[in-house]
Parts: C-alpha cells; sequence; structure tokens
C-alpha cells in the first residue's frame, strides 16, 4: 500500500533530537516506572505474549473512563496510532466516502486516502474558535459517506467539542447512518468544565473513541492505546488486530493498568504543569500582540498564528538554527502560516522569549 509521507513524525524525527528547546512535544513531562506504585512482584512475571486482548484488569480500568462502555466494548492497541490504523483497516474499503475534520493527526485523512477512499477535508477555521460550522459539516455528509473523524480535544489548536456540540454532530452522523472516530487521547485534560470530555462513544452507538497513555497520562513509552466502541466492531477490529498486534507488551499492560487505577494522582500532577504552562502561554501573547493565537479549552497544544512573510518551515528552520527552539510547522498539519507550541513542555518562558522577535 503507497501512503503518504507522515509530515509531523518526519519533522520531529528531523528535528527534535537537536533541540535546546523542544516546543514540539504534545506530552506532559513523562512519568517513570518509579513514578508509579508498582507491585514488586512485577519483576517475577514471565515475559509471555500476555493477554492478547488486554488483561481484564486494563480494560476495567479503560472502561471506568466512560459511562457505558464494558470490557467486551474495548480492546487494546499499540498506542492510539495502532488504534487509529486498525479501525480505519477494519472499516474502510476501496471507494468509501470519508468526512475527515482538520487539523488532525495525518492518519487520519492519508490512510482512508492510501485505502482508496475519497477523502474530503474539511478544515476547522479560526473565526469559528477552530470549532466546526455544523451547518457547513451537515452539507459535507452524504449518504455516502461511511466516516466522519475528528481529533476532541484537538491537536494542534486545543479547542474542545463541548457535549452539546457532540451530540448535534451525531446526529448529523446518524441522519445518514454514518460511524465517526473521535481521537480522544487528549480527553481529560479539558480546562473548562470537567476535565473529561463526554466520549462519543457514550453518545453515539457507532461513535468510536480512540484513547492511549501517551498524553492524559504521562507515559507515551508504554505504547499502549485503546478502542472502544460496538461490541460487532470490536470484533472485527480484532480479526484485523490479529494480523498486526498478538498482544501489546504484558509490562505495557501492567504499567498502564496501574497508572489508570491512580489516575487521580496522575491527572493532579499533570493540571499543575498545564496550568502554568498556559499561564506563561498568556502573558507571552499579551507581551506580543503581533502573535495571534485562540487559546486552547484542553490538550497540550496551542496553534500560533505568525505575522512575519515566511514560510512555516522556513520560519521553524531559521527558529531553532538561531535559537535551538523546535516548533512544529503549519505546513505539516496544512495549516500553512501557523505553527504549534507545546505549551507544557520544559522550559516554555524562555523558549517563548527566544522566539518572539521571530514571529510578527
Ligand atoms: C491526535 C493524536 N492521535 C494519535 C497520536 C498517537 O498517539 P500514541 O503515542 O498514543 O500512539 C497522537 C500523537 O501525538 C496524536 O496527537
Amino acid at each position: 500500500m503507497k501512503i503518504a509521507d507522515f509530515k509531523i513524525e518526519e519533522w520531529m524525527n528531523k528535528y527534535e533530537a537537536d533541540a535546546e528547546y523542544d516546543l514540539t512535544t504534545t506530552c506532559i513531562s513523562p512519568l517513570s516506572v518509579n513514578d508509579l506504585p508498582y507491585e514488586k512482584s512485577i519483576f517475577d512475571k514471565k515475559l509471555d505474549y500476555g493477554d492478547i486482548e488486554g488483561s481484564f484488569r486494563l480494560k476495567t480500568a479503560i472502561k471506568a473512563l466512560y459511562e457505558n462502555q464494558q470490557v467486551g466494548n474495548i480492546t487494546v492497541t499499540h498506542g492510539a496510532i495502532g488504534a487509529n490504523q486498525l479501525v480505519f483497516l477494519s472499516l474502510l474499503e476501496r471507494g468509501d466516502e470519508v468526512v475527515s475534520i482538520l487539523p488532525a493527526y495525518q492518519q487520519h485523512y492519508s490512510i482512508p486516502e492510501a485505502l482508496g477512499c475519497s477523502v474530503k477535508k474539511y478544515f476547522l477555521q479560526e473565526k469559528n474558535n477552530w470549532l466546526p460550522d455544523l451547518n457547513e459539516l451537515d452539507e459535507l455528509v452524504t449518504l455516502k459517506t461511511k466516516l466522519i473523524c475528528f481529533t476532541n480535544p484537538n491537536n494542534p489548536t486545543g479547542a474542545v467539542i463541548a457535549d452539546n456540540m457532540l451530540k448535534e454532530i451525531a446526529e448529523i452522523a446518524n441522519k445518514k447512518n454514518v460511524w465517526i472516530l473521535s481521537d480522544e487521547v487528549y480527553r481529560g485534560l479539558n480546562f473548562i468544565g470537567n476535565s473529561y470530555s463526554r466520549s462519543i462513544a457514550d453518545i453515539y452507538p457507532k461513535g468510536i473513541s480512540i484513547g492511549s497513555m501517551s498524553k492524559t497520562y504521562s507515559l507515551p513509552g508504554l505504547r499502549l492505546g485503546w478502542i472502544a466502541g460496538r461490541e460487532d466492531l470490536i470484533k472485527e477490529i480484532n480479526h484485523q488486530r490479529q494480523y498486526n498486534t498478538i498482544s501489546v507488551s504484558a509490562l505495557d499492560d501492567y504499567f498502564a493498568s496501574i497508572a489508570l487505577e491512580n489516575r487521580d494522582k496522575i491527572s493532579a500532577r499533570n493540571f499543575k504543569i498545564m496550568n502554568n504552562g498556559l499561564s506563561i502561554l498568556k502573558n507571552w501573547l499579551t507581551e506580543n500582540p503581533g502573535v495571534k493565537c485562540i487559546l486552547p479549552s484542553g490538550g497540550t497544544t496551542a496553534l500560533l498564528r505568525y505575522g512575519a512573510d515566511i514560510s512555516s518551515k522556513e520560519l521553524c528552520i531559521k527558529i531553532q538554527q538561531e535559537t535551538g527552539v523546535a516548533l512544529l510547522p503549519g505546513e505539516t498539519m496544512e495549516m500553512e502560516g501557523f505553527v504549534r507550541i507545546g505549551f507544557c513542555a520544559d522550559n516554555l518562558k524562555i523558549a517563548l522569549n527566544k522566539i518572539s522577535k521571530f514571529l510578527v
């Protein structure tokens, strides 16, 4: 299967390692094993394949993140990246129509395109606070549409689709009997209202929720994600999954269980980092009115519109060469004229002050 270059991942591979100040990151200071209250007996555990579709303990902890999901509605995957891919491979066929809401993780349009689907890209707009215009979305979804996909909370904008709007999107999908994939890897990181938005899987029977340990739970190195969705779909996904996963690592399964069982503590620690980052970002934006940004309502990233007359890639290369600060160019997300920052990054204040003069 031929597939487009994965622009974000290629950029990060090339520039992140050499950065003195890494603002490309979407994670909140990853935890170590020693930060988790693990049981010593884990070191005696035989490293067999483990529970093929994820342990009961882990799926029970994942189930607790939802209102109506059951252990049988959940399957465990190799990160959210594995989860997204499995959904597309299980659900889509050549010729299917997909409405993909951008900006998004590139999997959401490049995998369907590679599978031979017709992908309608719907771009969120700054003037709508990076939220979908539901009339426009309604017009785009047809009887031929098989799947709508989006990210909530959004990476890179940090916009959060509130429950009411989620329900309205579900109604649009329901009229045409369309599946919805909601990439919810940043779920649990809302600044406004309940820190957990309601999941699409709890709102809409054909809603598919993608979750992960990487962002909300600060354990990207576990490489552990999941899919929650209708039982017949999960069965189909597990059939597909046998060809690319067998099981996730038994250690990852164990540490993810421990982390989810202690998620309140992880969340309290992460909100301190996020609130601090957001307040640094707010102050910096006040001091630099030439840079435009709709403040994130959730997640770990913000999209900055810069004034300088230069492509986002050239700008990021220049900034990294001259200051050591790595940023993600909007072009890698089909958002030219913007750069993404991770506002939970270490040394955010120093890094932002270094880049101010390049952005206006
Ligand atoms: C929206 C989104 N989906 C999926 C992923 C992949 O996540 P994971 O590391 O859990 O595979 C990322 C990573 O940045 C992401 O931002």
